[in-house]
Formats: C-alpha cells, structure tokens, sequence
C-alpha cells in the first residue's frame, strides 16, 4: 500500500516536471520535481526487492546494490557540473545510451527467469525491451562519437537500407522463436547482438550535425523500453516514466524536425551533410562584403532605438552569455530597447539558446520567439546576429535549390542595419553560403564573438 502511495507520487512529480520543461521559467524547477520523483522511485522499489527464488537479498547483493546507485550518482553529477555547453549534447547521448543498455540489460535478466508457465505479455515486454534498449545503446554511443567528430562524413554504403531491413527481419524472427517457447539464453544473447549491430548501422550513415535529433529519437526509444520493462517487472513507475519519455522524445524529435523543415525520413535516411558541397557551389550569391571596426558597430548600437540580438551556435562556441547580457545591460541603461530573437533550432540542441542565456541571467521577458518577431523586424533599427548563420540565411526563403530551402529563419535582413558577428565567412551547420553577409544593409564584425562583444561592452559604456 505504502510502495503503490510512493509510485503514485512518482508519477505526479514526474508529469509535473516535465509539464514545468515546456517554459524557460520553470523549467529549472522541473528538473529539480522530477529528480526528486526519481530519488523516491529508487527508494521506493527497494522493500521489493527478492532473488529468484523470493527470499531476501543477501548482504553481498545490497552492498553491490548500494554501491551502484553511489557510482551512478558520482559519475552522473560530477559529469554535469564538469560538461560545456556545448558538449552537452554528447552528454545527453551518453547517458541516455546507458538508460538503454539498462533497460536491456533488465530484460535480458529477467528472460533467464521466464517459464513454461509465463505469460506471452512477460515475453513479449522483455523482448520489445532487449531490442529497444540495446538499439538505443549502441545508436546513442555512435551518435557521442559522431558528435565529437570522429566521423566526418555520414557513412554509407551500397544497400545499406535493405542490409538494416534485413537485420531488423532477422530479429523479430529471433523474438518470435522465443516467444513460441524457445527460452534459451544463447538466443537471447543473439537477439541482443544483433540490437547491437542494428543501432550502430542505424545511426552511422546518419550526418553529424543531424545527432542532435537522432539523440532525442534515441532518447524516445529508451524510454518505450523502460516502460516494456515495466510491463514485465510490473512497475508502475517504470511504465509512467518511460511513456513520457518515450512520448516527450518524440514530439520532441518532430518539433525539431518541423523547425528544419525536413521530415523525419529525410532525417534518418537522406546523409544530409554529404550533399552540401555541391548544394553550397550552387549557392553562389553576388555582392561584396563590408566589414565594420568595433568602434562604428558600438556606436550604431548607442544610437539604436531597438535592437534584437539574434544568438547562434558560435555564441556557445564562444561561451560568450555573460558578454552578450553586458552589452544588453549597458545598451538599456542608455534607453535603447533590447531584446533577444530565439530561433527554435539556433544551436545543437534543443532550448540551446535559452539555456545559455539563461545561465547569465537574461530576463526570460527579453527573449521573443522567431513567429513574434518577423513581423515587427521591419521596425527593428540594427539586428546584431552573434554567431548564427543558418538561422538568419535568407536561401531558406529565396533559394528553391537551398537545402535548407523551406525551413523557417528570423528574418534578420528586413532590420535597418544587421551587424553579424562570426570569426571569418565560414559556413553554418548546413555547409551552405549565406547572401545575408552580401546585403547592403548588413556590416560584418569578425572576431570571436566573446573578444568582440567584450570590447563592444567597453565602447557603449564609454560612448
Ligand atoms: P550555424 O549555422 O551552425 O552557424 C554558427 C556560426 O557560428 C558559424 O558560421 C561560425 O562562423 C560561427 N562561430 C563559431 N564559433 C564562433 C566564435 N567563437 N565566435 C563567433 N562566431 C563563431 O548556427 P545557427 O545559426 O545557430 O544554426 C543552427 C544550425 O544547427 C541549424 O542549421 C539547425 O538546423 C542545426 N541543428 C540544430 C539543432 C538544434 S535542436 N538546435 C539540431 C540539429 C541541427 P565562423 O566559423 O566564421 O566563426
């Protein structure tokens, strides 16, 4: 009665946290509700715990129980406190490969149990659980690799589609030799395998800069396989937990999909990324580039009556938010109105801009989604994009033959004068030019974001 209590609590801390997610306000917040039901949840289970054979657990089993739940807690807190920014993502992928492989790994433990007399939905769970979990670990360990830039180009190979289709046939039969009654370990170990191979070859001829989406699709996977399970352990915090992450991972993955203007097949199955050189050599625009010094920009910006920064991934590359909310700061103390354009997909990840700025304090009523925007950039006196390129490229409007043709982008062009700051006239995330950095009204401030705005924040506060 207590244990069913503790779920039931679980499962309201845990819808709470993630309905407290969806805003930069409280997400902070929801974190912190969610890690609470998951420290109760872990506590929860522990009076249920038996061994095979329903008898207590020895001595020997807590000590290593015990120090499990240590080690996760050292290497999962000391991991977040040590992670960048910008590496974030490859954390995301990492621990979410071991939520998989954990799920997996329960399955296959608790096959060694099944019996004659076990249910087909038993069998069934474990099954969709083993080839769930492990497809998620091995997928999410190459998609780390990847985003840390051991691949550089999507990997592919001839019939790599059909070889995948054949893999995934190959397991099911496995599964259904099993759930016939078939209740060998070997097979087991098999099946897994072959879960192995299936995520990895999954995921390899996917681009690098797709990770991102493949991580939360991966993420989504993982938590189907905890809630599978559940279903076979009967845990009723399991089954919660992993269908909302199961279900928040994948609106997840089709709003970012949406935000790309690509569907989630031409995510999965296109190698974006290998194309993009002969995309971008079409991609010829005309114009010349009219660089600005430090000095001019700062005084455009003082003599501003509105600004909207635009943010980007160079900004976490440049770990520059402390600056940026400086140069906000020194521009409204001179009645300059300041606010900041966030793009859903500016960055790797998702919510990356609003997480940066959020960790310098930003105020959450400065930032203005792209939809509210638009329309009100026509008004805007300078637009300063820092580190954003293929969020701000017009050829998403402009450019039919674009590859990222049709996704939406703010439109930072229509602003009296856009200043972009980047290091050179390197390319985005999509490999592509940008004819933004050729328009009339558009200056180029070149340095590392963090070095330029630093001197910015010198030049208003002096101006
Ligand atoms: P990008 O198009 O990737 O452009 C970032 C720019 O930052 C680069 O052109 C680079 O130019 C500049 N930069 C890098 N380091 C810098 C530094 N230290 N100082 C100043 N500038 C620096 O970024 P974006 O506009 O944010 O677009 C994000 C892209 O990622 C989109 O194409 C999106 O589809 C994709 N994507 C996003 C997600 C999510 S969920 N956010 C997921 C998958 C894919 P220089 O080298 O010249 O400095």
């Amino acid at each position: 009665m207590i244990i069913s209590l503790a779920f039931l609590i679980v499962s309201v801390l845990f819808i709470t946290g993630i309905k407290l997610l969806a805003s930069p306000k409280t997400a902070r917040r929801g974190n912190l509700i969610a890690g609470v039901g998951m420290l109760i949840a872990l506590f929860a289970v522990l009076p249920l715990l038996h061994d095979s054979h329903g008898n207590a657990v020895s001595l020997g089993k807590w000590f290593l129980l015990i120090t499990g739940i240590l080690l996760g807690l050292i290497v999962g807190a000391a991991g977040a406190y040590k992670v960048k920014m910008t590496a974030m993502p490859q954390m995301v992928a990492l621990f979410n490969g071991a939520g998989g492989g954990a799920a997996a790994l329960v399955a296959a433990i608790e096959f060694a149990h099944v019996t004659r007399d076990s249910s087909l939905t038993f069998v069934v769970s474990m099954l969709c659980a083993a080839i769930i979990g492990a497809v998620s670990l091995s997928g999410s360990i190459i998609a780390y690799l990847k985003l840390e830039g051991h691949f550089d180009k999507p990997v592919t190979y001839p019939a790599q589609q059909a070889i995948n289709c054949v893999l995934f046939l190959a397991s099911v039969l496995l599964a259904v030799v099993m759930a016939a009654g078939s209740h060998s370990m070997v097979l087991m170990l098999l099946f897994l395998a072959l879960a192995l191979a299936l995520g990895v070859l999954m995921v390899m001829p996917i681009g690098g800069a797709d990770m991102p989406v493949v991580i939360s699709l991966l993420n989504s996977f993982t938590g189907l396989a905890v809630a599978a399970d559940g279903f076979a352990i009967n845990n009723i915090a399991m089954i919660i937990a992993g269908t909302l992450v199961g279900s928040s991972g994948t609106i997840l993955t089709l709003a970012m999909c949406q935000a790309m203007n690509r569907p989630v097949t031409n995510v999965l199955f296109s190698a974006f990324g290998k194309v993009d050189a002969a995309a971008a050599s079409a991609d010829v625009a005309t114009g010349s580039v009219k660089p600005v010094q430090a000095d001019e920009a700062a005084l455009l910006l003082g003599m501003a009556a509105r600004v909207v920064i635009v943010p980007g991934y160079g900004l976490a590359v440049a770990q520059a938010q402390h600056q940026v909310r400086q140069l906000s700061d020194e521009l409204a103390k001179k009645g300059v109105e300041v606010s900041f354009a966030i793009h859903p997909v500016a960055g790797r990840m998702p919510g990356h801009m609003n997480v940066l700025l959020a960790e310098a304090d930003v105020s959450y009523d400065q930032l203005i989604e792209m939809d509210e925007i638009n329309p009100e950039m026509d008004r805007v006196d300078v637009c300063l994009v820092i580190g954003a390129n293929d969020v701000v490229n017009p050829a998403a409007r402009e450019d039919k033959s674009s590859p990222i043709y049709g996704m939406p982008i703010i439109e930072a062009e229509k602003a009296g004068t856009v200043i972009v700051m980047k290091r050179s006239m390197g390319k985005g995330f999509a490999g592509i030019e940008n004819a933004l950095f050729l328009r009339d009204n558009c200056r180029m401030l070149f340095g590392d974001a963090k070095a330029s705005l630093q001197e910015l924040v010198t030049l208003v506060k002096a101006g």
